[in-house]
């Protein structure tokens, strides 16, 4: 299964840079990465890559997802996924960090290999690792016929297309929509009901058509990016799976706008960065209609009782919060896929704003082959 690249999709079709030509495609993204895997009479989904039968499936105790930059905030994303819905331990860990540590290479766990290029070294390097101390490794990759590709045992394309742009943007939706598919297969071997199966490919059917809502509002974006582009710095919050969003937006604005951002749990604020807080230090708040709905408004009570202004990102109105982007609901495992991509236009009108080169940010490349 390979889809080939037509030299049509490197234009900018219209589009002032790459950046906004590839947030702009996202729904058509998407839309790829789920077609022809679907079986709705089982519920389940085929991956015709993945070179891991049944019984192996069944087998799996822990699951290790490796990957550098927005691919291991992907990673983490699919961790909470395979978690979820496979019931399997599952982690995702900065592939370079992984390779230096004498990993303890266990043949019950599933190696994971998350890489947009399917070229990044430290991600190479620790595929190379695992497999010779006899690990199984997939990969979940973009580029058809990369390094790791080739390296891996098996594994699910992203089908994002080429991603242009130094930072990623429908290449990470892809990879956590890749990601749940993949989560679904695995659950669907082990424990998932039938109810859950087709419940979660409703929510999964829903995404392209939720994503070009959230892509309609782009103005209303555009306005606050302008409210909140003379930040020296910005804090981003969420708990569970708000969390890995968190940290995937913030990385996002530093990288493009070079506003200092960091990414915190909600619950850890208390525990050292609600000393930061102060007017001129904004705070982006991930928070879903979920069980954990009224512990995100005690921290934003938090953060507004320190004068701190807040931007949630939410399926309501937030009272305490200065501005709310709304975001169509879906199931709760996917509702961090709909969160993020607001915040993918928030750091882009704010670099826009700022003049900064968006599609070549400073000091950074799309690519980092070498160690
Ligand atoms: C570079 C890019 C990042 C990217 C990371 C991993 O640092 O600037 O945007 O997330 O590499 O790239 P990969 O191709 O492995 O996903």
């Amino acid at each position: 299964e390979t889809v080939e690249w037509e030299a049509a999709s490197y234009d900018m079709g219209g589009h002032d840079t790459y950046m906004h030509k590839e947030i702009s495609e996202q729904a058509d993204a998407v839309d790829r990465v789920l077609r022809g895997r679907i079986d709705e009479k089982f519920s389940t989904v085929h991956l015709g890559g993945l070179n891991l039968d049944a019984r192996e499936a069944r087998g799996i105790r822990r699951v290790k997802i490796l990957g550098c930059g927005t691919s291991y905030h992907a990673g983490m994303i699919g961790a909470s996924l395979i978690e979820g819905l496979a019931r399997i331990p599952a982690d995702s860990e900065p592939a370079s960090e992984f390779r230096y540590r004498n990993p303890v290479v266990d043949p019950d766990t599933l190696y994971i290999a998350v890489s947009q290029s399917g070229e990044t070294y430290d991600v190479l390097a620790a595929v190379q690792e695992l497999k010779r101390k006899g690990a199984r490794v997939l990969g979940v990759v973009n580029v058809v016929g990369s390094a790791i590709a080739r390296e891996a045992d098996g594994g699910v394309y992203v089908h994002a297309g080429p991603e242009v742009c130094v930072v990623s943007t429908k290449c990470f939706t892809n990879t956590v929509v890749a990601f749940a598919l993949l989560a679904l297969h695995l659950g669907r071997i082990r424990d998932l009901s039938v109810a859950d199966g087709k419940r979660i490919i409703e929510g999964l059917r829903k995404l392209p058509g939720q994503i070009q809502e959230i892509l309609e509002g782009e103005e209303d974006i555009k306005k606050l990016a302008a409210e909140y582009a003379d930040a020296k710095s910005m804090m981003f919050i969420g708990r569970v799976r708000g969390y890995p969003v968190a940290l995937e937006a913030s990385l996002k604005l530093k990288e493009i706008s070079y506003i200092h951002a960091e990414a915190y749990p909600a619950s850890e604020l208390k525990h050292g960065p609600l000393a930061l807080i102060e007017p001129a230090m904004p705070t982006v708040a991930i928070v879903p209609n979920d069980s954990l709905l009224e512990k995100n408004r005690a921290a934003m009570e938090e953060i507004k009782a320190r004068s701190g202004k807040i931007l949630a990102v939410a399926h309501q109105v937030q009272e305490k919060a200065d501005h709310t982007i709304i975001v169509p609901k879906n199931e709760d495992e996917l509702d961090p896929i709909l969160m993020g991509i607001p915040l993918q236009l928030l750091a882009y009108h704010t670099a826009l704003a700022l003049g900064r080169d968006i599609d070549k940010p400073r000091n950074l490349a799309k690519s980092v082959t070498v160690e």
